[in-house]
């Protein structure tokens, strides 16, 4: 319990006067509750609560709807790590043949998804199997990839630059060619205290811009915030979309519980999933949950880019989600009771309009993510 200043002072007062045995002493008694009880427990004051509250330093600033800021007690985020990752993050030098970067297929305008192509192509136009994945609010999460197969970003950071699917090449050998920019040299020493190149300070510096890619300025938010009323579409999407049960595994605030789930697209299974990366017959299919927020501007949807709309996403739900494996999903509960009360077309626009206004444009177009090569 925190100690107030009225506390304190009758505390002060009391031994000043010596007065424990005396008959005042029950007085003092009642008035230290009193202060105890009252001084420490702050009354809710509604405008704390909906003003956007920047919580920490000037690196970061997070809203007060957001999880609290994570901390990485081995690697400080400072200003010179996030802009050395931002150089590296859009940097050709880390492909085998200097023709892709991790911005190629996080392109910032669709919140850092690749180019609305169903699956991305790595250097020599190699197919990849997977739809890119946006990059923002990473901070508050665990795993990492549609199979979870990374549970640190900076372990994750060197993956992309030895798949041959997308950089095909070795750390040692972008650390070769990032040695010979003086520029690095510098950034390094800016960043990290000393000059020497690394593929753990590679990892580091990813890591420190990955983190600081905060996506919570949508029209959502600011109703959240109080600073604008949503449209009658948006606010009756919200409230379908929680009906329907979207928001057990889109969990508010990330609008994702940040675990992998088999949301039943198919009969038979070609991508494990989840499964795939543990080996565990009964994980087979389950995706890691992706985040709601800026999902207007990061089609096509799915691990695999199957559906081109998000119409096309809850139609989906309403009446296409399959009892694969045998194994009951949340997924197919949910649709159970959706097929008693299927989703109308104009429900189906409203809660479009809602996802709608999930998107921030704050982060699509803030300078501080964007390709300092341009
Ligand atoms: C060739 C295109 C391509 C390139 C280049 C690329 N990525 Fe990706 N990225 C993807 C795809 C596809 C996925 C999903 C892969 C999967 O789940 O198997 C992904 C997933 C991710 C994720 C996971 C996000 C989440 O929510 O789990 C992060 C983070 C990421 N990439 C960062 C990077 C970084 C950093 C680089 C550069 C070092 C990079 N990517 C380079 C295509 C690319
Ligand atoms: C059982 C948990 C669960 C429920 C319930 C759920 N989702 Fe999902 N959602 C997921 C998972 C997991 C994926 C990724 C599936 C995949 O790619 O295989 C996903 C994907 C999506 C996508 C595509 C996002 C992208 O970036 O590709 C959208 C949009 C979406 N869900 C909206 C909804 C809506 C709207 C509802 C309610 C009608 C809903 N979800 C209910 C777990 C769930």
């Amino acid at each position: 319990m925190p100690l107030n200043p009225f506390f304190l002072l009758i505390l002060i007062a009391m031994v000043y006067h010596r007065k424990f045995s005396s008959p005042l002493f029950t007085v003092y008694l009642v008035m230290l509750c009193m202060a105890l009880l009252f001084g420490s427990c702050k009354p809710d004051d509604p405008d704390i609560i909906i003003k956007k509250v920047i919580v920490d330093t000037a690196l970061i600033s997070v809203s007060s709807e957001m999880p609290p800021l994570v901390n990485f007690p081995d690697n400080k985020l400072s200003k010179a790590g996030i802009e050395l990752g931002r150089f590296l993050f859009y940097d050709k030098l880390l492909s085998e043949d200097n023709t892709l970067s991790c911005g190629s297929c996080h392109n910032q305008a669709m919140a850092f998804t690749d180019n609305h192509k169903k699956l991305s192509e790595g250097t020599q136009k190699k197919l990849g199997d997977r739809n890119a994945m946006p990059t923002f609010n990473l901070m508050w999460l665990d795993s990492f990839f549609w199979d979870s197969r990374a549970a640190r970003l900076n372990q994750l950071a060197l993956m992309p630059i030895k798949n041959p699917l997308e950089l095909n090449t070795t750390p040692e050998a972008v650390v070769a060619k990032l040695k010979l920019v003086p520029d690095y040299r510098l950034k390094f020493k800016n960043a990290f205290g000393n000059d020497s190149i690394t593929p753990e300070k590679l990892a580091l510096a990813l890591e420190q811009f990955l983190v600081s890619m905060v996506s919570d300025n949508s029209r959502f938010d600011k109703a959240k915030r109080g600073e604008l009323k949503l449209s009658g579409d948006e606010q009756r999407g919200f409230e379908v979309a929680s009906q329907k049960g979207c928001f057990n595994c889109h969990k508010t605030s990330l609008f994702t519980d940040n675990l992998s789930h088999n949301t039943g697209l198919d009969r038979i299974i070609t991508d494990k999933g989840l499964g795939g990366f543990t080996g565990k017959y009964n994980q087979e299919g389950k995706f890691k949950t992706p985040s709601l927020r800026n999902v207007a501007l990061t089609a096509p949807y799915m691990h695999d880019g199957r559906f081109e709309t998000l119409e096309k996403v809850i139609e989906f739900y309403d009446h296409e989600v399959i009892d694969n494996l045998g194994a009951r999903n949340i997924s197919l509960d949910f649709i159970e009771q959706g097929t008693r009360n299927r989703i109308s077309p104009s429900d189906t626009k409203a809660v479009v309009a809602f996802l709608n206004s999930l998107t921030d444009i704050n982060l699509v177009t803030n300078p501080k993510f964007s390709d300092p090569f341009k």
